[in-house]
């Protein structure tokens, strides 16, 4: 039996409306008691005095290339690094090759993932091959483990075989997590449209290719009647949107990734690769506006679209550049860092965003303290300033624009499942 003692540590467990120092009892996976003067002599000590104590992290949007890209991340290390970021769940989007599309697949990457240190829970494709000519077999990966659909990377551009694919996720009653980009409106562009791109010589991408989507998908699916995610919303528009959309009572809910709410584009001081991701960064009213719209409630979940990828690919002009960057070590801390410490979000609020609404939108009891729950438990520091420093990440990825950016927040350890899989 495996017993583990937390003793005086702040727990925050905003599911349970608690926010009290306590010590925390797990036996086995289980949550076995909270409470003060807790004892027990066989149990492994954690001193958590001065620490915060909260759920584990939930990312519903990362990027693990295995199969197919292994040079670029695998399950072993990107579960490694979710870890190390506090991240107890993971949701691996279907953009491998081959893609997650089928019933086999998401069996063979639940099998791969088996001896992962972190929960990983998948998401099937909406097409086959995620190539928008024909729908994947939604209810049987929703069998086989799928948690979610999602066409990530791209858009399903064809709308009424995507109609059909929102009827059928309805049916199956699971829920789809919507890249919105109108793939005829993007043309070559490689980060945001405006000053800054021009400055560059760039070619942008301006927020009507996502929100033109962002709307698309949300009648669609108060049409279809089916749970609606809009991943990675980087415009103040897909705010209004969402606003929209919950006014009306439909079953849509809305994420925002760290990069989004703490770089613009103004921020871009050269044309690398680094500063490449997939929708870009946005203006300074567009980061403005997202930042009001978690604390307003009308964005629900932060989550990192984790998108490792290798050096020489990520070392070079964003016109070569492959989109993405890494996330999930310092999502926390950028959390922390911008949003509570500025005061849009308190700190349960931070909590809720990732890991009580990640767990609401997947329907899973988790994102909870309470006795009896599982064990996925983190143990943070907030007083202690340091460097992101990507020489430290597990994760294979070190394509990040937040390089020696100062924050708070650390994560000192990770317990999954009752075990403790990463201890600072
Ligand atoms: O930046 C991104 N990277 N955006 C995406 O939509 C896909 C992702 C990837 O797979 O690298
Ligand atoms: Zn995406
Ligand atoms: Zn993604």
């Amino acid at each position: 039996m495996s017993r583990i003692l937390i003793k005086n540590g702040h727990l925050v467990d905003p599911a349970n409306q608690r926010d009290e120092v306590c010590d925390i009892f797990i036996c086995d996976n289980r949550i076995e008691k909270i409470g003060s003067g807790l004892f027990d002599e066989d149990a492994i000590l954690i001193d958590a005095e001065g620490k915060i104590v909260m759920p584990g992290l939930i990312d519903l949007h990362v990027h693990l290339r295995e199969p197919g890209f292994e040079y670029k991340e695998t399950i072993a290390t990107g579960t490694k690094a979710a870890a190390h970021g506090g991240v107890t769940t993971i949701c691996p989007m279907p953009n491998t090759n081959p893609v997650i599309d089928s019933v086999e697949r998401v069996k063979d990457l639940l099998k791969r993932a088996k001896e992962a240190p972190v929960h990983v829970l998948p998401v099937g494709a909406v097409t086959v091959g995620q190539a928008g000519k024909e729908l994947a077999d939604i209810r049987g990966m929703k069998e086989a483990g799928a948690v979610a659909l999602s066409e990530d990377g791209k858009s399903v551009m064809d709308t009424a075989l995507y109609r059909e694919g929102l009827y059928e996720a309805a049916r199956c009653d699971i829920p789809v997590f919507a890249h919105c980009e109108d793939k005829s409106l993007v043309g070559n562009g490689v980060m945001n449209a405006g000053k800054k791109a021009e400055e560059l010589g760039l070619p942008g991408i301006s927020n009507a290719v996502e929100d033109v989507i962002a709307a698309r998908d949300i009648f669609m699916s108060k049409e279809a009647g089916n749970r609606l995610h809009l991943c990675h919303c980087s415009t103040k528009d897909s705010a209004v949107l969402v606003k929209m959309a919950k006014e009306q009572g439909l079953l849509v809910t809305g994420e925002v990734c760290p990069h989004h709410f703490t770089m613009s584009d103004d921020e871009i001081t050269q044309d690398h690769g680094r500063f490449k991701m997939n929708p870009p960064l946005r203006s300074r009213e567009d980061v403005i506006a997202l930042k009001e719209a978690l604390r307003d409630g009308v964005m629900d979940v932060i989550s990192t679209d984790h998108a490792p990828h290798g050096e020489e690919e990520k070392n070079q002009s964003m016109k070569k550049a492959p989109f993405g960057i890494v996330g999930i070590e310092n999502s926390f801390a950028l959390g922390y860092t911008e949003l509570v410490r500025t005061g849009y979000l308190t700190l349960p609020g931070l909590i809720e965003k990732m890991s009580v609404n990640p767990a609401k939108v997947l329907r899973i009891e988790k994102g909870n303290l309470a006795e009896g729950k599982v064990a996925d438990v983190v143990v943070a520091d907030l007083t202690e300033e340091y460097e992101i420093c990507p020489e430290e990440f597990f994760s294979k990825g070190k394509n990040t624009p937040f390089a020696g950016k100062k924050v708070f927040g650390r994560i000192d350890v990770t317990i999954v499942d009752g075990k403790i899989v990463y201890q600072r």
